[in-house]
């Protein structure tokens, strides 16, 4: 079987990181070779563009959205491609939807540029499958609050997030055949839970198709 790329977006605190091994966990029961991986980064030199992406310097929106496909070049090149290539599945918590919602939505670029850096930076290539955990910030808010301190985009208005938000969303209703949105703001079993069938449900139609 030919390796897939899935992806898990959502705004700060939603869950990605948490459930990024769960999801990884699960594939690997089934049998897939699992490549673990995040954006921005993922290999050295992209981990260091994460670095200025997250660090406290002021940066032009269109700034950050070119070191964000630099970075993701890097990534693509380097690893995720390869990975795939050797029929290993990856799972990258944020990719390029999230150029879309926190660029593009967020920070007002719009679409564009990020769909020409897509095409550019990427060629044909797009997630498999997208996992959307949704939520309000204001639901968000709090986890983070926990974690202490905030990177650059952590210290951004409510609005803000609202925008990326939204930004996320509009993007599961235009690809409903990539997108499984899943409300994040349920107890963690329960979302768990929703994953698990996503998983389950997407392994079996890429079984049959094979
Ligand atoms: N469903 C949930 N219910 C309650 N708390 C949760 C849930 N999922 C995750 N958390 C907690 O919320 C906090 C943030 O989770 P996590 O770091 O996984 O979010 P994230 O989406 O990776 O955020 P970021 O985008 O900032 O990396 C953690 O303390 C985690 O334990
Ligand atoms: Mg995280």
């Amino acid at each position: 079987m030919r390796g897939r790329l899935i992806t898990i977006e959502g705004i700060e605190g939603v869950g990605k990181s948490t459930n990024l091994a769960f999801v990884a966990d699960r594939l690997r029961a089934a049998g897939c070779e699992v490549l673990v991986t995040r954006e921005p980064g993922g290999t050295p030199v992209a981990e260091r563009i994460r670095g200025l992406l997250l660090g406290a310097e002021r940066l032009a929106a269109m700034t950050e959205l070119l070191l964000m496909f630099a970075a993701r070049a890097e990534h693509l090149e380097q690893s995720i491609r390869p990975a795939l290539a050797a029929g290993r599945w990856v799972l990258c918590d944020r990719f390029t939807d999230a150029s879309y919602a926190y660029q593009g939505a967020g920070r007002g670029l719009g679409a564009a540029p990020v769909a020409t850096l897509e095409r550019l930076v990427q060629g044909d290539l797009r997630p498999d499958l997208t996992i959307l955990l949704d939520a309000p910030p204001e639901a968000t808010l709090a986890r983070r609050a926990e974690r202490g301190e905030n990177d650059r985009f952590e210290r951004e208005a409510l609005a803000f997030f609202r925008r990326v938000r939204q930004g996320y969303l509009d993007r599961a209703a235009a690809e409903p055949a990539r997108f499984r949105v899943i409300d994040a703001r349920l107890a963690l079993p329960e979302v768990q839970l929703a994953l698990a069938n996503v998983i389950e449900t997407f392994i079996e139609e890429n079984t049959i198709s094979e």
